[in-house]
């Protein structure tokens, strides 16, 4: 299976001529790359300007969606509106977005309106803090069961998760997580949706990992901790960072 490497900018960065470069810059890097499927996640005012580079293994995603159809809701984006600017997919339940109120409740919604638009939701997940223990398990789990809520099974092939614990991501972080504690949680989470849907779908649903990922930690959670793929925030604002990330992928 190819692995997916998202580039989540975030809040960044502050001008269309900065991000038309860091564009260019990272579609550059998906030359030759056979085995990658990389996903841009760009703030909503610059999706427009992937549309200026083409290439098959690059894909666009939005870093959140509204949870109605369209309408009366000021602020909000609608799945129809991203996937008419180009994008394929959708970071749902960031934890910074979670930090400012977000519930698995509106998740739930927020995915299911992905998919209703053909949209596949990043649905991230993880603790914000690791007890001795184990309650981070069943906060975990609580979370993968509550945004699946009616998510049928022909849909899941839809679904990615990524596990991002909170302490690990931004400019707060203290730490990455090690392959250990990535592979562990990896295990847990596809018991959970095996005991919600089947082996089958446990097995093939890719589980990313993100948090506080750079060019030299990469590789311990792609070969080590058998991740299928990352989500990168801070590195991905950088081509040469996330150039050398996908690097310690082959
Ligand atoms: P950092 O890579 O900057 O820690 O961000 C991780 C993240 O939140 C990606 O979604």
């Amino acid at each position: 299976m190819a692995k997916i490497v998202v580039a989540n900018w975030k809040e960044n960065p502050q001008s269309q001529k900065e991000a038309e470069v860091l564009f260019k810059g990272t579609f550059l890097l998906a030359k030759f790359r056979e085995n990658t499927r990389i996903i841009i996640c760009p703030p909503f005012p610059y999706l427009y300007l992937s549309g200026k580079f083409k290439n098959k293994k690059v894909f666009l995603g939005a870093q959140n969606v509204g949870k109605e159809e369209g309408g009366s809701y000021t602020g909000e984006v609608s799945p129809k509106m991203l996937s008419d600017m180009g994008a394929d997919f959708a970071i749902v339940g960031h934890g910074e977005e979670r930090l400012l109120g977000e519930t698995n409740e509106i998740i739930n919604a927020k995915i299911l309106n992905l998919l209703k638009f053909k949209l596949s939701p990043i649905l991230c997940v993880g603790e914000s803090e690791r007890d001795k223990e184990g309650n981070y398990l069943s906060f975990v789990e609580g979370q993968v069961k509550d945004c699946l809520l009616a998510v049928p099974k022909a849909q899941m092939k839809n679904i990615i998760i990524a596990y991002e614990p909170i302490w690990a991501i931004g400019a707060n972080a203290t730490r990455e997580a090690t392959k250990e504690e990535f592979m562990e949680m990896k295990i847990f989470i596809k018991k959970v949706i095996s005991d919600i849907y089947d082996g089958k779908i446990a097995h093939s649903i890719p589980i990313l990992y993100g948090g506080s990922v750079n060019p030299a930690n990469a590789s311990q959670f792609v070969d080590g901790g058998k991740a299928d793929g990352l989500l990168v925030g801070r590195d991905s604002l950088d081509p040469k960072k996330f150039g050398a990330i996908l690097n310690a992928l082959n």
